[in-house]
């Protein structure tokens, strides 16, 4: 079942969804080399509670952190370590904030010191993807638009997605129906209604779309090694424009 949302519900997730943009500007700014990932995960966790906000990842499912920490061919789900960042690695953060009862979602993909053109290129296309896939979040559209604008923005850049991961509605709980795959046709899927809010968080990777789970049971890395990047978003469907409810700007 989908559960729709009313602009004051909507309004409820926007506030922890400016929380978590917020954490994501600080942690910008502390991503850099010699900086490991279980000092900004203590920090976001420590922000999050300082804003009013639970870092509701922490002890969902058993997951230990307030974030996800995800280096280099880590392609989601990392565990925050002690292991020291260097230059040109990069970092996928993620974190769900709940404020109120309610829940935002958000990703972001970060470059240590100078990356390497191949790894900023990737960043680049992982974000366009997102935001590709955005622009088609609006009513009396369908699923299958927004899977097939990213999925298109990845192929015309290069980059396979690692389509085992999907966003997904999100509201009281962390995960809500329905799932938002990250391919698809366009005109088909579920119809897009006003009052839906859902999570779009396409991960890209520079080599092939499988993946290896670690024996921590959390980790994901891609098969092959290569590196991957992922941006999410929270975001709500309106009778207009969507509304990015995690925005960073
Ligand atoms: N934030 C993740 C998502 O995009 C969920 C991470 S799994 C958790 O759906 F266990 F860490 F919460
Ligand atoms: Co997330």
């Amino acid at each position: 079942m989908i559960i729709l949302k009313t602009e004051e519900e909507i309004g409820a997730i926007r506030k922890a969804g400016r929380i978590v943009a917020a954490c994501h500007r600080e942690i910008a700014k502390r991503m850099k080399p010699g900086a490991t990932t279980a000092e900004i995960d203590r920090f976001a966790e420590a922000f999050l509670l300082r804003n009013g906000a639970k870092p509701a990842q922490k002890g969902y499912r058993g997951y230990p952190y307030a974030t996800c920490a995800s280096v280099g061919d880590v392609v989601c789900h990392g565990f925050p370590s002690g292991k020291t960042l260097r230059s040109g690695d990069i970092v996928t953060i993620d974190m769900v904030a709940e404020v109120d009862g309610w829940m935002a979602d958000s990703a972001w993909s970060y470059a240590v010191g100078k990356p390497s053109p191949e790894a900023e290129k990737l960043l680049k296309a992982a974000k366009q993807a997102l935001y590709d896939g955005i622009r088609k979040a609006v009513a009396g559209g369908r699923l299958g638009d927004i899977g097939s604008a990213v999925q298109q923005t990845a192929k015309r850049e290069g980059y396979a997605i690692i389509d085992y991961f999907v966003g997904h509605g999100i509201g009281r709980s962390m995960h809500e129906e329905p799932q938002v795959e990250h391919r698809g046709k366009a005109g088909s899927g579920k119809k897009l209604r006003k009052g839906m809010v859902l999570t779009i968080e396409p991960i890209l990777t520079m080599g092939e779309n499988r993946i290896v789970i670690d024996d921590d049971g959390w980790t994901a890395r891609s098969a092959d090694g290569k590196w991957a990047a992922q941006f999410e978003h929270t975001i709500a469907i309106t009778d207009g424009e969507p509304l990015i409810l995690t925005d960073q700007d």
